[in-house]
């Protein structure tokens, strides 16, 4: 006589407890969901390799954080401009990046867009960043912020500007004098006053900014039933990635197909 049914469910759900027991970065992740290095960055869940696909069309982790690998360094894609991976921190969900475009002008960079992170699960860190804005060639002098002779014309006729300033403080007043403005985020710790900014800027810049993560959103379900999310480029939507099944949404016992539950029963 075989066993009852429950036995099994509680097989299957001590075998989810053994695989996925402490936390989702646990070294025993899917296969599927394997983990690489890019020079001293680990690429783990929720970030995956663009280099190392297993298939073009479902990767294991969110739709935007694909990292490319380029001689040793690890670079992500945002919407308008491209970053150098720093650092990524898995246990604060903490992601470190550097402009790209940045780091070709190491000593005088000229910023040429705003961070765009539109509706990516990533934030501004507010205890680690700060914003400096830059205002470039302005044909008559601010009320505010510090003049950087080298973003200036070289007949000094236009003369660019950075400020340290509350969100909203310049509004209208650089408009119609400056050709642009481009806020820039870097680490608190690398311009710790205003009086920093002329000289600090630049390496500010080269060092980066912090950047939070936060479980998308159609992940939650998935994640918080120890699944790992996985996309696929093809439907465009995200799947749950189980111990040893694809599920749609989680890997709870209820969301289980019968197969996989079947596959536990012996003959
Ligand atoms: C996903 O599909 C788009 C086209 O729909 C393609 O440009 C992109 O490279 C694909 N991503 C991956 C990781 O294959
Ligand atoms: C990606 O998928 C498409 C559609 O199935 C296929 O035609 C193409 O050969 C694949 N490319 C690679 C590099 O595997
Ligand atoms: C920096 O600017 C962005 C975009 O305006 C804003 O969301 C963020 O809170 C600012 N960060 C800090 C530390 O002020
Ligand atoms: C200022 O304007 C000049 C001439 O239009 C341009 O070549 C230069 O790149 C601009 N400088 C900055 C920092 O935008
Ligand atoms: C950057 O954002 C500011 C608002 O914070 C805006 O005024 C400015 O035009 C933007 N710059 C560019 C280059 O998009």
């Amino acid at each position: 006589m075989s066993p009852p049914p429950h036995c099994f469910l509680s097989i299957l759900f001590l075998f989810f407890i053994k695989s996925h027991g402490d936390n989702y970065l646990s070294p025993s992740s899917p296969t599927i969901c394997p983990s690489h290095e890019c020079g001293t960055i680990p690429i783990k869940y929720p970030f995956w390799s663009k280099d190392n696909l297993v298939s073009n069309q479902t990767f294991c982790g969110y739709p935007d954080f694909g990292l490319t690998c380029s001689n040793g360094k690890a670079i992500l894609e945002l919407p308008r401009d491209s970053y150098y991976v720093e650092d990524i921190n898995y246990k604060d969900q903490t992601i470190t990046l550097v402009d790209i475009d940045v780091t070709t002008q190491r000593n005088c960079p000229r910023a040429r867009h705003n961070l765009s992170i539109d509706n990516l699960p990533l934030d501004y860190n507010s205890d680690l960043d700060v914003n400096i804005s830059f205002y470039f060639n302005c044909s008559s002098s601010l009320s505010f912020g510090s003049i950087v002779g080298c973003l200036g014309s070289s007949d000094k006729l236009l003369q660019s500007y950075v400020a340290l300033l509350v969100d909203g403080l310049d509004i209208s007043n650089w408009f119609g004098i400056c050709q642009e403005k481009v806020v820039v985020t870097v680490m608190k710790t690398n311009i710790p006053s205003s009086d920093d900014l002329t000289s600090g800027f630049a390496a500010a810049m080269n060092s980066g900014f912090v950047l939070d993560w936060r479980v998308l959103q159609d992940c939650r379900e998935c994640e918080a039933s120890q699944g790992y999310c996985g996309y696929s480029n093809l439907s465009k939507n995200v799947f749950c990635i189980c111990t040893d099944s694809i599920q749609a949404h989680n890997c709870g016992s209820s969301g289980m197909s019968l197969t996989v539950i079947y596959s536990f029963i012996p003959d």
